[in-house]
C-alpha cells in the first residue's frame, strides 16, 4: 500500500475523510469504510490558524495506524507551518502528506518540505484553495506526487462544491505526468464526482457524502462509478 498514489491499483481512488466520521467510534468507522471499498483514509488536519477550525493531530494518525497497519493514510495539512509537522506525522505512520501552497512563501521552501517528506519515505502533495490563482502552483507541480484542488474553502466538511475549481483541475491535469495524481476535495457527492472525473481528477476525497449516509458501500460505489448519466438522476 505504500506507493498507492505513485502506482495505484485502480483509478479513481476513493478517499473517505474521517472528519465526518463519529469521533467516538473512530476505529469502527474506519473499518466500515474500508470494508465498504475505500482505497485509503484521508485525515484532515487543521490548526485553528491557517483555517478557522481545529481537528486532529499526529496522535490520531498514530491511532489509525495502530488499528490499521496496512491502510494508506493520506494526511491533508491545513496548517500554517507544514515543515514543523513532517516528522511528527511520518513518525505517526502517515504514507502521504499534502500541504498548501498558500502556507509556503518561496518555491524553495516548498521543495525543502517535499524533500523532507520523500526522505522519510512518504509521498508529497500540494494543495490549492479556491481563491488562489492556478499560476501560483504550476511552477511547483513537477516536484510533487499529487496535486490537490480544493473545491471548498477549507475548514469544515459539509460545504457546497465550488464549481469554478474545475477549471483549475483541467489546467493542472493537462500538465501532470502519468505517475502524478490529481485529487479533489470538498463538497463532492456523486453528481459533483461526474464533473471532477471528467476534468481529470483521479482521487476523490469526501467526508459527508460518505459518512452522512447510511450505506457506505453504496456511497463509495456511487463516487467511484460516477458517470454523466448518473448526473441526470
Ligand atoms: C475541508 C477538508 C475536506 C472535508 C471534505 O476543509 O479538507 O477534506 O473534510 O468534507 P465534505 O466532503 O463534506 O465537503
Ligand atoms: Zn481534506
Amino acid at each position: 500500500m505504500k506507493d498507492l498514489f505513485r502506482s495505484p491499483a485502480r483509478l479513481p481512488l476513493i478517499a473517505p475523510s474521517i472528519l465526518s466520521a463519529d469521533f467516538g467510534r473512530i476505529a469502527e468507522e474506519c473499518r466500515a469504510v474500508l470494508d465498504a471499498g475505500a482505497d485509503l483514509l484521508h485525515l484532515d488536519v487543521m490548526d485553528g490558524h491557517f483555517v478557522p477550525n481545529l481537528t486532529m493531530g499526529p496522535d490520531m494518525c498514530a491511532a489509525v495506524r495502530r488499528h490499521f497497519p496496512d491502510v494508506f493514510i493520506d494526511v491533508h495539512l491545513m496548517i500554517t507551518d507544514p515543515a514543523a509537522f513532517v516528522e511528527p506525522f511520518m513518525k505517526a505512520g502517515a504514507n502521504h502528506l499534502t500541504f498548501h501552497v498558500e502556507a509556503v512563501g518561496e518555491p524553495a521552501a516548498a521543495r525543502q518540505i517535499v524533500q523532507a517528506i520523500h526522505a522519510r519515505g512518504g509521498s508529497a502533495g500540494i494543495a490549492i484553495n479556491p481563491p488562489t490563482d492556478v499560476q501560483r502552483v504550476l511552477p511547483l507541480i513537477e516536484f510533487f506526487d499529487l496535486v490537490l484542488v480544493m473545491s471548498v474553502n477549507p475548514g469544515y466538511s459539509g460545504q457546497s462544491f465550488i464549481a469554478p475549481a474545475l477549471d483549475k483541475t483541467r489546467t493542472i491535469g493537462s500538465r501532470l505526468r502519468e505517475d502524478q495524481r490529481l485529487e479533489m476535495d470538498g463538497g463532492i457527492g456523486p453528481r459533483e464526482a461526474v464533473d471532477c472525473l471528467a476534468a481529470g481528477c483521479d482521487v476523490i476525497a469526501a467526508a459527508s457524502s460518505i459518512f452522512k449516509t447510511g450505506d457506505y458501500r453504496a456511497a463509495i460505489d456511487a463516487l467511484r462509478h460516477a458517470a454523466p448519466a448518473a448526473s441526470n438522476n
